[in-house]
């Protein structure tokens, strides 16, 4: 290229070659020069590199202080409105976190768990926070069994005993004393303000609860909250007030996690499950626990992966599936054609079988988490892949058929002034959770009891995976696939990712970091691009829409079976380079925004 240009030069104006230049520069060179001098100076010196390339069909939002990446604008507006009063990103992070329980009541929560990831420039320590549910102490293996030993419909999804014991309140007061460096006063106020004096509507909510109204409705006191009078529905730009919301955050706010884990409100949790025949008591509450654990930590190609360990299946299978793809080329196959996508899905079922039988609450079962992340490991795995033909996944394990997770969970991501980072996704499982609202406090319920196995080992598999690893017991944490991501690059942060979307947050999270280091994207246009996902069970790929059906083809001649369906995932991205911040918030979900200052 440097010689094209050389010959150009001899032949042209030094401003025609200076725009000519900017056509060459590749897609993922990423720094400053906003507008482009008139008369640029002729320099042997390279160009400085530009924030937006032509080369790119996506940019991502640019600041030079600091960033935050949210599934919801108002969320995504207090975390900047944090971070510019001088609060760090674990300020931000809790106040987004109860902000969204506000604005996004689909997924963020105060009834529900998840996991943080914090990244502390100062030492360059990456810090887990484990704030998932647990199982109340009242839980047994075989709880959603008839005396058949069949599994009964909706106990683990729409029932009391769905609910599991909410760890959000919890998990975000031990990131706010341990890591921030505001008060719960200011980093509640925004969300209190919110929920009292209502929200705008967005089309994006209108839509959500009108597609859960029959679900929802099934409940009165969520009947109550989330639809108007006689059902009718909200509609986009309507006042939405969340007034016993508000009071509970300001009880939380008064009072710290004890106004939430004891007193009035855990009782009404308490009294609400019990109602709807759940067994968690107020005890459960009061004896929760927030575990602070080691983050799983990998390499890929020369930059180092730190994700989520169990309860978490996340971290330890993106680092398994990186690993098994560090042995090919994949920069030379091309982005998503048939010899990528169908070495991304023999990575990928490889990993999603061993999950299965593997992967639990490493607080209650052994979990071989080193071999798993171990290259030897995936070196042995990758010489069973035929680059030709798929493997069937019946002859990785025997039969199963797994099914899909629902898809309701938010990530935000953010990083300060300083470096300091968080990654943070957490949940109430499916939309909206089991759908129940605990009497008088507006706070919606997780079910994320379903995402043990109810039926353990059984061939078609209940819950989120079928392993014995995962059977239910009092206390444990359910598996999880949430994987709040951090890559550091030379020693520096780099990239703070993650996702929702079930099980297919592993795959979605691996393939934006590998969009990013493998094909040189933007994080705009490496968010953008069309995903796919194998999961070992079903045996088929997993496709959104924008592959050609040329490659569709291809795949299907090396014996894959292809299905289309909704999108997946909602990352929520930020890469940091010199010359700053770059945000990237998921198109697929349309209220989400990235900001920076
Ligand atoms: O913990 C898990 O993996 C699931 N409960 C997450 C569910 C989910 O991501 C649904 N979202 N989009």
């Amino acid at each position: 290229m440097h010689s094209l240009i050389r010959k150009i030069n001899k032949k042209h104006n030094s401003a025609f070659t200076f725009l000519l230049m900017l056509c060459f520069i590749p897609p993922n060179v990423l720094a400053t020069t906003v507008s482009a001098p008139i008369n640029p100076p002729v320099t042997s010196q390279p160009l400085q590199p530009a924030i937006y390339s032509k080369m790119s069909i996506h940019h991502p939002v640019w600041a030079e202080h600091g960033m935050v990446a949210t599934q919801e604008a108002l969320a995504t507006q207090i975390g900047l409105d944090i971070l510019k009063q001088g609060g760090n990103a674990v300020d931000a992070a809790v106040a987004v976190g109860y902000a969204l329980a506000v604005t996004l009541p689909r997924a963020g929560n105060l009834g529900g768990g998840g996991f943080m990831l914090v990244y502390l420039a100062n030492s360059k320590k990456v810090i887990a926070i484990d704030y998932r549910e647990k199982a109340p102490s009242g839980a047994s293996r075989d709880m959603y069994l008839d005396q058949a030993g069949e599994v009964i419909p909706n106990l683990s999804t729409y029932h009391g005993l769905a609910v599991g014991t909410p760890g959000t309140v919890m998990g975000l007061e031990h990131a706010r004393k341990h890591y921030g460096t505001l008060t719960r006063e200011q980093l509640m106020a925004p969300s209190i303000k919110l929920a009292k004096e209502g929200i705008i509507v967005t089309a994006d909510l209108a839509n959500s609860l009108t597609a859960m109204q029959k679900r929802l409705s099934q409940w009165p006191e969520t009947q109550r909250i989330f639809y108007k009078k006689e059902g009718i529905n909200y509609q986009a730009g309507d006042l939405f007030i969340q007034t016993d919301l508000a009071n509970t955050l300001t009880t939380i706010s008064q009072q710290g996690e004890k106004g939430f884990y004891q007193g009035e409100i855990a009782q009404a949790i308490a009294n609400s499950v019990q109602e709807a025949k759940g067994n968690m008591s107020i005890k459960d509450l009061q004896q929760y626990n927030v575990v602070e654990r080691e983050a799983i930590k990998g390499s890929y190609r020369g930059v180092q992966i730190y994700s989520m360990p169990p309860p978490s299946s996340g971290g330890v299978h993106i680092v398994q599936i990186l690993n098994m793809l560090e042995n090919y080329d994949l920069t030379s196959m091309g982005h998503n054609s048939a010899q990528h996508i169908h070495t991304l899905a023999e990575t990928m079922r490889r990993a999603y079988a061993d999950r299965s039988l593997h992967l639990g609450d490493s607080d209650f079962v052994k979990v071989p988490v080193n071999t798993l992340t171990s290259k030897k490991y995936a070196k042995q795995l990758v010489a069973g892949i035929n680059p030709d033909h798929a493997t069937s996944s019946k002859d990785i394990q025997p039969d199963a058929n797994l099914p899909y997770e629902s898809d309701q969970t938010t990530h935000f991501s953010i990083i300060d002034q300083w470096g300091n980072a968080v990654s943070n996704t957490y949940t109430l499982n499916y939309s909206y959770g089991s759908g129940m609202v605990a009497k008088g406090t507006g706070v919606l319920l997780n079910n994320e009891m379903d995402d043990f196995s109810a039926k353990p080992g059984h061939p078609n598999g209940y819950g989120l995976i079928g392993g014995e690893a995962n059977a239910i017991a009092p206390n444990k944490r359910p598996l999880s696939s949430m994987s709040p991501t951090i890559v550091l690059k030379d020693e520096q942060l780099f990239m703070v990712t993650g996702t929702p979307g079930g099980s297919r947050i592993i795959s979605s999270t691996l393939q934006l970091i590998s969009n990013v280091i493998d094909f040189n994207m933007n994080i705009a246009d490496a968010t953008a691009a069309t995903r796919i996902h194998h999961q070992w069970l079903p045996d088929t790929i997993r496709i959104e829409s924008g592959l050609s059906l040329d490659t569709i083809r291809l795949l299907e001649a090396k014996g894959h079976e292809l299905q289309l369906k909704q999108t997946m995932g909602s990352t929520q991205s930020i890469i940091k380079q010199k010359s700053g911040f770059y945000g990237a918030s998921d198109p697929r979900t349309p209220s989400s925004l990235s900001l920076g200052y």
